[in-house]
């Protein structure tokens, strides 16, 4: 099984955190998303406890919250200790909302609306990350108006190239995201920041990319980093305090992925730091990540009823479920592999070949294809696994199909922490 969270119980039935999935279908309804409570909180642990032993605990974890964000998580990783990275205006409002505190919030964005910085402003947001020298201006006067002094980060592509689907690498010239090196932007940046009175140039921030399985990308990113806030420190005579070297840490999608232990990915990007220091004369920074699918992504599932199964002869089968890509939109942009499982025949084997399609009228709508799950029947539950991020937070309302509900689970009991959309919900700002 994909993550220990996962089991058969005695009626051969699909279980996370100790609960029986079957049940779990019955009693919300499908579709569903389901997060193990525990496995959530050993991914935060493992991350803090990486820093404490290998950085004497010098260290930020965000959780960066694009991932799957509700009040539960903000509460959930606010009460682990971690910070939150918030990349918009309604990411912020909820993280306020359950209560996390203001300083520990990270606000990300490349095109934060003025509105939006004004708002993290007066909510004494503890971190702005600055994309672009247009925001940079916004920024200083806004925060001049309000009489305050924003603690700021660069946003730094870092010329890293890593393996992973190009819609989500991020740290090459060529991305939408924050200054380049090769071209002296980020330099420069810099430059005007630390002679702005009302923002200050606290540290610099990049994030190469996400589903990241590689370890090189991450030591070649702190060379490079601590490289630049020495030559900040000696053209612009000040000392930057923190380096933030955002997401990125891949996740087991398939049997077959086997990503870098969380422990062994903050060692290596400790050690590099710590050599990178030494190399170029620079003070041990402060170290901030933000890891999201490998804080929420892992031990998920989603759960379908199965409706039509459909055997085209010499083509293939189309097994449809009751949701698709309104609620997991990530086969159709990305091709993202996934496992899924016959929930209520889980101790069969999976010697069926199926393509999962969703109820959406579109021929792409697809969950993903020749995959391997146990013979399907109408009313079976299917779960597709390893499903907490990046879909709830990416699900739509497309044919105005109402986004499902989702529950925690732990220790053998469940509780909701979003409740399923009506269809009164769905008309509530028509006119
Ligand atoms: N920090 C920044 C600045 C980011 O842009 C991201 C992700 C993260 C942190 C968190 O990265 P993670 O640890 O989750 O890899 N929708 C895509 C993923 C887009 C990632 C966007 N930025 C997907 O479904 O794969």
């Amino acid at each position: 099984m994909l993550s220990k969270s996962y089991a058969v119980n005695g009626k051969g039935h699909l279980t996370i955190g100790g609960v029986d999935t079957v049940e779990l279908a019955e009693n919300y309804g499908t579709p569903l998303y389901v997060f193990d409570e525990n496995d959530i909180r050993n991914s935060c642990r493992e991350f803090k406890a990486a820093f404490d032993k290998y950085y004497g605990g010098n260290a930020r974890v965000y959780y960066a919250s694009k991932a799957f964000s509700c009040k539960e998580m903000y509460r959930l990783t606010d009460s682990e200790g971690l910070c939150a990275d918030v990349v918009s205006g309604g990411e912020l409002y909820t993280a306020l909302s359950a209560g996390f505190p203001s300083e520990n919030i990270g606000f990300h964005g490349n095109n934060k609306t003025p509105d939006e910085l004004a708002y993290a402003l007066d909510s004494r947001v503890g971190r702005i990350v600055v994309d672009n020298i247009y925001e940079l201006h916004t920024l200083d006067a806004l925060a001049e108006e309000k009489g305050v002094c924003q603690k700021i980060l660069l946003r730094i592509k870092p010329g890293i190239d890593c393996h992973t689907h190009d819609y989500i690498k991020t740290g090459q010239i060529d991305s939408k995201f924050g200054f380049a090196l090769e071209n002296g932007e980020a330099l420069e940046a810099a430059k005007l920041a630390t002679a702005m009175e009302n923002v200050e140039l606290v540290g610099i921030h990049c994030h190469i990319g996400s589903q990241i399985f590689e370890t090189q990308p991450f030591v070649d990113a702190a060379d490079i980093m601590v490289s630049l806030a020495k030559t900040i420190e000696k053209n612009c005579g000040k000392t930057l305090t923190e380096i933030n070297f955002g997401g990125g840490y891949g996740i087991k999608y398939l049997e077959s992925d086997s990503p870098v232990p969380k422990g062994d990915s903050i060692r290596l990007l400790c050690e590099a730091v710590k050599e990178a220091s030494e190399k170029y004369g620079f003070p041990l920074p402060t170290l901030a990540i933000e890891p999201g699918r490998s804080i929420v992504g892992d031990a998920t599932l989603t759960l379908y009823k199965i409706g039509v199964v459909k055997t085209i002869k010499d083509v293939r089968t189309y097994v449809s479920v009751d949701g698709g890509m309104s609620d997991n939109p990530r086969y159709a942009l990305y091709g993202a592999e996934y496992e899924a499982i016959v929930a209520n025949k889980a101790d069969k084997p999976r010697d069926f070949t199926a393509t999962i399609a969703g109820k959406c009228c579109e021929s792409g709508d697809l969950i993903q294809e020749h995959t391997k799950i146990q013979t399907p029947e109408v009313g079976d539950t299917l779960a597709v696994l390893s499903t907490g991020a990046y879909n709830y937070s990416m699900a739509s309302n497309y044919n105005r199909i109402p986004r499902p509900a989702a529950v925690m689970v732990k220790d053998g009991s469940s509780r909701l922490i979003i409740e399923r959309e009506t269809y009164e919900d769905l008309i509530r700002k028509d006119i």
